[in-house]
């Protein structure tokens, strides 16, 4: 499998935007385009595409909190597109996240999932991730160390 993460960008943000979850899984984040909205007005987050073998399999973002609860980046966007699931994407792609956060010199990654998503349940379990908390909401809270 041959994954790279790109940048998004006026070439590729429209092919982003089209991606899609099943309507089952479009409860768990928010759209790609409500992401991509946000970043025009939040623009310190880094977006990437995921692509296999040049073609788009989902997006992912994250941003570096500073600040009372410490300093690490914050994986808060991470789909795959629903047809491309369960091919090891979601995993590779954090796997590359994971790396790039560390080249940027930050060693603490942190994530969170609803309740009831298996799949990004498993998905952090597998790639090494702690709970640390839980929101009065419910959602799970997650860091990684390495
Ligand atoms: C979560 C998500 C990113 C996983 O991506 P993916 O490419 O389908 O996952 P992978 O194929 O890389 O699987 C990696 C691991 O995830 C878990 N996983 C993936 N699909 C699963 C499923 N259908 N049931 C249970 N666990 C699953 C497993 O631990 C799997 O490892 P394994 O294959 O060794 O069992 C994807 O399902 C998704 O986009 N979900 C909707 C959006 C979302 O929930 N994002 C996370 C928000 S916190």
């Amino acid at each position: 499998m041959a994954l790279i993460l790109k940048e998004v960008n006026d070439s590729n943000w429209r092919e982003c935007s089209d991606l899609h979850l099943s309507k089952e899984e479009q409860k768990y984040i928010s759209t790609n385009v409500y992401a991509l909205a946000e970043w025009k007005f939040e623009t310190e987050s880094i977006f990437r595409a995921i692509y296999s073998n040049n073609e788009l399999v989902g997006m992912l973002a994250y941003y570096l909190h500073d600040g009372e609860h410490g300093y690490f980046y914050w994986l808060y966007h991470l789909m795959i597109e629903a047809k491309f699931q369960g091919k090891g994407y979601g995993e590779a792609a954090v796997r590359m996240a994971v790396e790039e956060t560390h080249q940027l010199g930050i060693t603490e990654i942190r994530t969170m999932y609803t309740p009831g998503n298996i799949r990004a349940q498993n998905l952090y379990k597998k790639l090494g991730f702690e709970k640390i908390g839980t929101l009065d909401g419910g959602d799970i809270f997650l860091r990684l160390v390495k």
